[in-house]
Parts: C-alpha cells; structure tokens; sequence
C-alpha cells in the first residue's frame, strides 16, 4: 500500500489545466482520460501525423482485417476521449505561430510534451523528421512556457529508458551516466538537457520521464508486444533472436499512466526538477512473453533466429525514486499485464476480423 493513496491526488489535480503536446498518441491519449477522470481539465494538440486514421486508410501493406482492426483502436481512442470531456487540436506543433494559439486559448498551467517519431528503429531511418518532431515540438513549448513561468507550474517531458545506451549491471537508476546511442536516444537525451537548461536559466518546473517498452490497450505501434500477439492470431512466426534472451522492462500503460499522474499532482512548481524512471522495474525476456503469447494462441509458432549483431543490450529500471518520492506501485507484472492485454487483442482481432468479412 502507498504511503501516497491515489485518491488522495485529486484536489491537487481539480484545478489544473493540462495541455498534452502530441497527446493523441498511445501515451497521451490514455494520460489524458487519466488526468480527465482525476478531475483535471485536459486539452490535447497533435498534428494526427503518427498512426492516424490517414495513415491506417492508406498504409500499403496492410491487410483488410488489420486495417479494420487498427481503424477501430483509433476510433476507440476519439469516443473514449469525447466521453471524458478532453478536446482535441488539431494543430502542428512544429509551428510556432499554430501552438502559440493554442496555449492562448486553453491559458494550460501544466504541458505534457509527447510529439516524437516514438520509434527508435523509425527515427533513425529518418533522422531529419525524428530531429524535428521531437526537438522543435519542444524548443516551441519551452518558448510558450518561458514568459509564463507563474502561470504554467510544470513541464514534463517524455524522454525514453534509451538514454541509458547499452546498460551495465543488473539495473540502471537515476544516477546512472546516459551513454545513448543513435539518433532516437540523443534528441531525447538533448531534450532533457533542454528541459534542465530553462529550469535552470528561467525557473520553470520540469519533470523528466523515462518510460520503457510500453503496452496496453490500442496501441498501434508495432512493437514486439504487439507484434507476437498478432503475429500468432495471423499465423505468422514470432521471431527469437538469440532464442529470445534480449531483456526489457516492459510495462503496462497504466503502470506509467499512474506514475505520470503522481508526478502531475505532487510536483512542487516553478524551479523543480525531478527525473523518474517509470516502468515496472523488472526486465523480461523475449521468450517469457512468447510463452505468454503461446499459452494464449496455442498455435503460435516460434522461431529461432541468431542474434543481431548491433542489439542494444537493455534491461531493468531501477523505480525506487518514483516509489519514494511519489509513492508509486507499479502493479501489472507480465503475468498479469500482458496476458490481460493479449486477451483484449484477441477479442478486438476476432472482432475485426468478423467486421472486415461484412465489407
Ligand atoms: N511507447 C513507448 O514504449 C515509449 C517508451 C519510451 C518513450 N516514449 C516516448 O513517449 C512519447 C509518446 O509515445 P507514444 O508511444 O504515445 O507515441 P505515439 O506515436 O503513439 O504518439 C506520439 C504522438 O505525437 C504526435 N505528433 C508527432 N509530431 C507532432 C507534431 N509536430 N505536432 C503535434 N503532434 C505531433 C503524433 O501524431 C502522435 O499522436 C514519445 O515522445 C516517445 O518517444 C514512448
């Protein structure tokens, strides 16, 4: 049990004004009904550019349950949104003149800053837009916030567990030297030291997070958590590289969710700055949550395949600092987490699958 109970948090959120830059991606859109069912008022600004509905409508390779599936995770996100109250802009936040409007008309006194390519391997392969949708996205927020420091208490910005580079030892925490590597892990470490640098030189209050290997629930970012669970649904192999020994702390949105939240509520304003790693805090196989997958799909084939060379060498964030500063309980281990997810998947592919046969 939590020295800091959760419930008690919403009297520090009632009042609060939150804008999610980028907020209507898997992260945001599941902070926002969060934040929303907190009490807090919440307006999202994204540019739909990442795994929007275009996109889906026109992705070449996708086939028609797929594409129906992924359709309806989007929808899902917009009606689950309107149903909580949370408005959303549609606006670019690489444009200065576009997001000053919106910080004008909403007068936020907290920004969440989301706005990335959130893929490692994307990002690389597009260095320019990964540069652009992460550092001017945030150059643009830090500069609407800078002359409003009384009015807007907090910045927090959604850096990654990839900062740390390749980890040595069992854990990494706080205090552990970033060592990133590529182009996705050093505009999110920039970011930080940007973040840092208007706290120090200007007194705004920051908060820096360090997610890792997230999943849950209509997320369409294609990452091996969502792969396998697709992948055995379509008959596809799921792929072990290296027998599948690479190691991750994956978490569950609403572990991270509950931890943004904390930090939202009990930041102390202007001048503060605090960095948390946000996970579950014990990192897994490839092979356990293919076990995972196998026990739910029995027909799931796995496939072994050698190492790749150049695999960053990941592993657990230590969150002692998020359990004692903010008292957070991350609950959802793999067990519980990711086989509670892979049997919405099923249910929402099934679904998909049903309706893609009607059209
Ligand atoms: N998902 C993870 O496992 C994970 C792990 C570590 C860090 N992060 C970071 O958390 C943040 C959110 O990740 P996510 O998984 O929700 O990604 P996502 O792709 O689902 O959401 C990102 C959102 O940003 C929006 N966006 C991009 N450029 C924009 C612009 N110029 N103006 C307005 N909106 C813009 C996109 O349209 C998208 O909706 C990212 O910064 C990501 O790097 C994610």
């Amino acid at each position: 049990m939590s020295a800091i109970p959760y419930d008690t948090l919403r009297p520090m959120l009632r009042d609060q004004r939150i804008l999610l830059v980028g907020g209507a991606g898997f992260i945001g859109h599941n902070l926002a009904l969060e934040l929303a069912r907190m009490g807090a008022t919440v307006q999202i600004v994204d540019n739909l550019m990442v795994n929007s509905l275009i996109e889906n409508a026109f992705a070449g390779e996708q086939d028609t349950v797929q594409r129906t599936a992924y359709r309806n995770f989007l929808n899902e996100r917009f009606a689950l949104l309107r149903a909580e109250g949370v408005s959303l802009r549609n606006a670019d936040a690489r444009l200065l003149v576009d997001l000053s409007r919106v910080f004008e008309e909403f007068q936020p006194t907290k920004v969440v800053h989301l706005a990335a390519i959130a893929s490692a391997v994307d990002a690389n392969a597009e260095p320019g837009l990964c540069f652009d949708l992460q550092l001017i996205t945030l150059r643009n927020t830090l500069e609407l916030v800078r002359p409003k420091v009384d009015q807007i208490n907090q910045v927090m910005f959604l850096s990654s567990s990839t900062v740390y580079g390749d980890f040595k030892g069992d854990s990494v925490d706080e205090t552990t030297f970033p060592r990133p590597e590529g182009i996705y892990a050093n505009a999110k470490f920039m970011g930080e030291r940007l973040v840092r640098t208007y706290r120090r030189q200007y007194g705004l209050g920051v908060t820096v997070v360090r997610p890792s290997a997230l999943y849950g629930e209509r997320c369409i970012s294609r990452r091996v958590s969502q792969m396998f669970i697709e992948n055995a649904l379509t008959g596809k192999p799921l792929l072990l590289e290296g027998g599948g020994d690479g190691r991750l702390d994956f978490t569950y949105i609403k572990d991270l969710v509950q931890g943004q939240v904390r930090a939202l509520a009990l930041h102390g304003g202007p001048e503060q700055s605090n960095t948390f790693n946000l996970t579950y805090g014990d990192a897994r196989t490839i092979a356990d949550i293919a076990a995972i997958v196998r026990d739910i799909v029995p027909e799931a084939i796995l496939e072994e395949r050698p190492r790749a060379v150049e695999k960053p060498i990941r592993g657990t964030l230590s969150t002692e600092r998020a359990k004692r500063i903010l008292g957070f309980e991350p609950e959802y281990d793999i067990e519980s987490g990711y086989r509670r997810y892979c049997a919405w998947y099923v249910d929402a592919w099934r679904r998909a699958e049903r309706e893609a046969n009607l059209t």
